[in-house]
């Protein structure tokens, strides 16, 4: 290659790189296969090697992909992450070098032959994919959580890393006083599949992966949140093992042995055939792993044999990662269907030749939208490639462009909708039927959401839906109210225990809590988290439909987005109409008595909490907008006090001593409340005497 073409691919491979290592790293979205990112890397490599006049130390090849600045993040999730504080590594947080090959493998074997002098052995275990942490523990106790960041400096996410379940706070046995032990941050398929259900349900964009949803959610601002998305920790290195055990093996063991999560799956092997073993082993095995691997990791075991080898200035040279390809099939791409949400979102799906992968025929693909489409350029009848890389949905990533038939014509992105052909609109990259009142597949859509299991929980799935719909009987959710036995038994399949039990499922749905009642009514962006802090906020429909974008804006994790379409949402007459409907049929619009507004002691305070109570930290955070107050996951200026319980994060604490925000005992929060009124889930400690000195905080 010419100089100057050399130095132009450099440029651009330097920033696509850059780019999508900030997509995979920050925005927990990647835009490219991992497979397509490390060839790049290797291209950019070659490159740099045979062109050694445009080496940098500005360059990917030499610099680990930063996960810090969250703030920055297009994802929606991440989003409403707090601003962590940035801490430095005590040892820098490298990456492996990494290879698709086998004979590369080879190589780093026979360069470790060359270099060592002394017999050594291989330690062999899986490559997790998730996102890295590095644990201290002091004197047996956890004190710090940071990530990766970007090798220098990570985010402190101390107290999320508390609330994950399987690493301990306190350590057992003969631990060093000083620890610090790294290792990676997963979500198990199980807690992924959960999720990103909920989050269909909720109307909000799925996770790619698991490695993506366990990143977004380490970062989250509320450690409550954290805990309930099943996350886990496995643990693979301590950096500074060198000095105290003789080999990595002994170093991991030792480690389980003081009550830390370390895999069994590793293997000690001697030579580089049992290592091809173990890869062939896991490149099996793996599927019926719990949770997601991409390869292998292949440590020199003895710490002498480590020392000699060393690093380079991203990774050590000690160890290399065998990654494995996403599993992949090629298939005829048959048609394309554009599919309508109950948003009126329009997403193309393709519908393929049946084809085997990891295990499942697969016949449809999401396209995800009109730009997806268009980067891939594919056409019906092309021979397409789809991966299944832990999503729930195969994706289509390639086209074989040697297959393509001479007639295959790109498609067109309809103009109008497919359901009701209303012409299209778009917002950000997805196109929208606007005919939000009149499409058909938007009031299934609705219909079938208002349904659902975490909404009123009614018997009524698609095809019921679907056969209402079709038989003119239900157009909005109050209509399902109106029905009669005798129009359920005409219509086909219906027996009168069938309709019995619907009707059964109908009635008990007066007794679904409001919050349940306020996510059911299908708002653009509420999912169940958010409905459940705006019923609590405000405590009524009547309140919240009463309430201004600004009003809408104070309950906790509310941002302008959500604000503005409950607005719309309750300002819109036919809503307004439907509320009315169902209020008659005895649906309850308002939190149950003894829910409510307890006080408007905290009227206007914005409180965080931290540590643990004599109560549950979600009833804490109940009490607090019970009594007025909003609850906020960070310390910044607009904190009116942290409401420290025991072992409260030291960083919070630290941090309202740098910005004087008052911090209040449990006894000192509770004296500021009225003492009627009862505890909200819990049973509470009795309030202590006020403090008058924690009152004048005020
Ligand atoms: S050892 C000094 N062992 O893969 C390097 N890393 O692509 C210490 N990873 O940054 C890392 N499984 O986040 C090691 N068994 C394992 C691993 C592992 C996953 C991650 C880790 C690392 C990345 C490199």
């Amino acid at each position: 290659m010419e100089k100057s073409a050399a130095k132009i691919r450099i440029d651009e491979l330097r920033s696509i790189l850059w780019e999508n290592s900030r997509r995979y790293y920050v925005d927990n979205n990647p835009a490219i296969s991992d497979y397509e990112f490390d060839t790049l890397m290797h291209e950019l490599e070659g490159l740099e090697q045979s062109f050694p006049e445009f080496q940098s130390p500005d360059s990917p090849t030499r610099k680990v992909g930063s996960d810090l600045d969250a703030s920055i993040t297009e994802n929606a999730e991440t989003l409403k992450s707090g601003e962590f504080v940035k801490r430095e590594h005590r040892y820098p947080m490298l990456s492996l070098g990494n290879t698709y090959s086998i004979s590369e493998v080879e190589e780093f074997a026979a360069r470790a032959d060359k270099t060592l002098d002394e017999d050594f052995s291989y330690c062999c275990e899986l490559k997790f994919d998730g996102t890295a942490i590095c644990l201290t523990y002091t004197k047996g106790i956890l004190t710090r959580a940071l990530t990766r960041g970007d090798g220098v400096q990570g985010d402190d996410v101390t107290e999320n890393v508390r609330r994950i379940s399987n690493i301990p706070q306190k350590l057992h046995g003969d631990f060093p006083d000083d620890l610090e032990i790294r290792g990676e941050i997963l979500m198990p398929y199980k807690a992924f599949d959960a999720l990103n259900a909920e989050r269909a349900d909720n109307d909000e964009p799925p996770f790619a992966n698991p490695r993506n949803a366990a990143s977004g959610s380490l970062k989250l601002s509320d450690p409550d949140e954290v805990a309930k998305r099943g996350l886990m920790c496995t643990l693979y290195h301590i950096p500074a093992q060198s000095v105290t055990f003789s080999t990595h093996d002994e170093a991991l063991t030792k480690a389980a042995s003081w009550g830390l999560p370390v895999s069994e799956d590793r293997r000690i092997c001697h030579g580089i055939a049992e290592v091809k073993a173990f890869i062939d082993h896991w490149d099996i095995q793996r599927k019926f792993l719990p949770y997601a691997t991409d390869g292998c990791v292949i440590k020199i075991n003895e710490m002498q044999a480590q020392r000699t080898l060393g690093y380079t200035a991203k990774s050590p040279r000690w160890a290399v990662a065998y990654k494995f390809k996403a599993e992949q099939a090629c298939t005829e791409l048959q048609s394309i269907s554009y599919q309508v949400g109950r948003t009126g979102a329009v997403t193309p799906v393709a519908n393929l030749a049946p084809v085997q992968l990891s295990g499942t025929v697969v016949k449809r693909a999401t396209l995800n939208n009109e730009e997806q489409m268009a980067l891939l350029d594919v056409r019906v009848g092309d021979f397409v490639y789809v991966e299944k890389g832990g999503e729930i949905i195969p994706k289509i990533t390639g086209v074989n462009l040697a297959k393509r038939p001479e007639e295959a014509a790109k498609p067109a992105f309809p103009e109008v909708c497919p359901d009701c052909g209303t012409p299209l609109v778009k917002v950000d990259a997805k196109w929208f039927c606007p005919n939000i009142d009149g499409c058909p597949q938007q009031i299934k859509g609705r219909l079938i959401h208002f349904c659902g299991r975490k909404a009123m929980n009614i018997l009524a799935g698609e095809a019921t839906i679907s056969q209402f719909y079709d038989a003119g009987l239900v157009r909005c959710p109050a209509d399902l109210y109106n029905l009669s036995s005798y129009q359920l038994l005409s219509l086909e399949g219906w027996q009168e225990k069938s309709v019995q039990r619907f009707f059964e499922s109908l009635d008990e749905t007066r007794n679904v809590p409001f919050e349940s009642v306020l996510f059911a009514m299908g708002i653009r962006f509420v999912g169940e988290t958010t409905a459940r802090s705006i019923a609590r906020h405000f405590g009524s429909i009547d309140a919240i439909a009463a309430a201004t974008v600004e009003q809408l804006l104070e309950v906790d994790d509310v941002g302008e987005v959500i604000a503005r379409s409950v607005f719309e949402y309750m300002n819109d007459p036919a809503h307004r109409e439907e509320t009315e409907r169902l209020r008659a049929k005895g649906i309850r619009l308002a939190v149950e008595e003894g829910k409510g507004r307890l006080s408007a002691a905290l009227e206007g305070k914005t409180v965080v909490i931290s540590g643990n109570f004599s109560i549950s930290r979600d009833a804490m955070k109940e009490l607090i907008t019970r009594h007025g107050g909003k609850n906020s996951g960070s310390i910044s200026g607009k904190t009116s006090f942290l409401l420290a319980g025991a072992k409260p994060g030291p960083e919070k604490i630290r941090k309202c001593e740098q910005l004087g925000i008052p911090v209040l005992s449990e006894e000192a929060f509770m004296a500021l409340l009225p003492e009627e009124g009862p505890a909200p889930t819990d049973t509470m400690a009795s309030p202590a005497e006020p403090v008058a000195e924690q009152l004048s905080l005020f």
